[in-house]
């Protein structure tokens, strides 16, 4: 059972102190690897462990290929600007072929994990012959996985699983009592930037949670150009988070004149404090339009676009 620590309880620079203590400790000499994604979990991670560890900490970006637009140099170009070096790894193709004739939502997480942990990130770990890794699970990944919703691609423990004897080596999650709230406040107190530590939250699996059925390179495409049309649109709202659905089935739809069997694009805007619930925004009729409108123009075979009006529960934010 894991105490949850509210953010009305966080002293942002006690943890920081305990935790960089605690990294340091279960270290001692050996070698920590942390992979980052960008998230704000992950990030708020690499800052901890690199306040930790220096140079002892091998920080590295795995492009798994679902990742937004531009996301392994951005990423990479922050993190350098605050003096940490990453190392961005091409995994695309092995991604692509775990996730090669798989629909199944779960099995398409597992698929992710299995190549994640254990493939590439296993890989790594045994050419670099750390014992340790870094990561940025919060405990909203821990309650919906254990309650079965959805297998949060980075709970291990609390399902039975010993990472030592599945992938050979140990996990330490600085931020397991945390929710975002939290996460974000004791990012602020680690020095990063409002770019970062405010992001809007992006899941572990990334574009595959939003792409429904199949993922394939297209489907990848496809989602991650709506993705920028509609981060682009809404980074104002205030919104605790928003994304592009891509759905599974086709629509008639038309296009100068003639039928245009096309692609249909799910918007999703939230507002939440901690992702256990949440409710669509009340956007702008005049918003939605022009969502739909750079939607249709700027993604290639997309004839329709919705928009979510469901809140959590019985939705999730992810449709995946
Ligand atoms: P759901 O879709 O379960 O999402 O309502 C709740 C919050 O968690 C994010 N999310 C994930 N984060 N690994 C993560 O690190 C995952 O596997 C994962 N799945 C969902 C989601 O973006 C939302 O903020």
């Amino acid at each position: 059972m894991i105490t949850e620590l509210k953010l009305l309880d966080l002293n942002a620079g006690k943890f920081i102190d305990e935790k960089v203590s605690e990294i340091t400790d279960a270290v001692g000499d050996g070698i920590a690897i942390n992979a980052l994604s960008g998230g704000v979990d992950s990030s708020v991670v690499t800052m901890l462990g690199h306040r930790a560890l220096g140079k002892k900490l091998r920080t590295v970006f795995i492009q798994n290929g679902l990742m937004r637009e531009g996301e392994p140099d951005m990423v990479a170009g922050m993190f350098r600007k605050l003096g940490v070096e990453i190392e961005i790894i091409d995994a695309r193709s092995e991604f692509l072929d775990a996730l090669k004739g798989i629909t199944d939502p779960e099995m398409k997480r597992e698929a992710i994990t299995q190549t994640f942990y254990k493939k590439v990130f296993g890989r790594i770990v045994r050419e670099s012959r750390a014992n340790y890794l870094l990561q940025g699970t919060i405990l909203t990944d821990v309650d919906e996985t254990v309650a079965g919703i959805k297998r949060q691609h980075n709970v291990f423990a609390q399902l039975g699983i010993d990472p030592q004897e599945t992938f050979g080596y140990q996990i330490i999650e600085p931020l397991i009592q945390l929710r975002k709230d939290s996460v974000r406040a004791v990012g602020k107190a680690l020095g990063l930037p409002e770019e970062i530590f405010a992001r809007i939250p992006f899941p572990g699996p990334a574009l595959a949670s939003r792409i429904i059925g199949e993922v394939t390179e297209e489907k990848l495409t496809v989602v991650r150009k709506a993705t920028s049309v509609v981060e682009k649109l809404l980074c104002e709202s205030d919104a605790f988070q928003y994304m592009a659905i891509l759905h599974d089935d086709r629509v008639t739809g038309m296009r100068e004149g003639k039928r245009d069997f096309g692609r249909q694009i799910e918007v999703r805007c939230w507002n939440s404090i901690d992702a256990r619930t949440a409710t669509p925004t009340k956007l702008p009729f005049e918003m939605l339009e022009k969502l739909a409108g750079d939607i249709i123009n700027e993604v290639p075979g997309v004839v329709s676009v919705t928009y979510n009006i469901t809140s959590k529960p019985p939705s999730t934010i992810e449709a995946v």
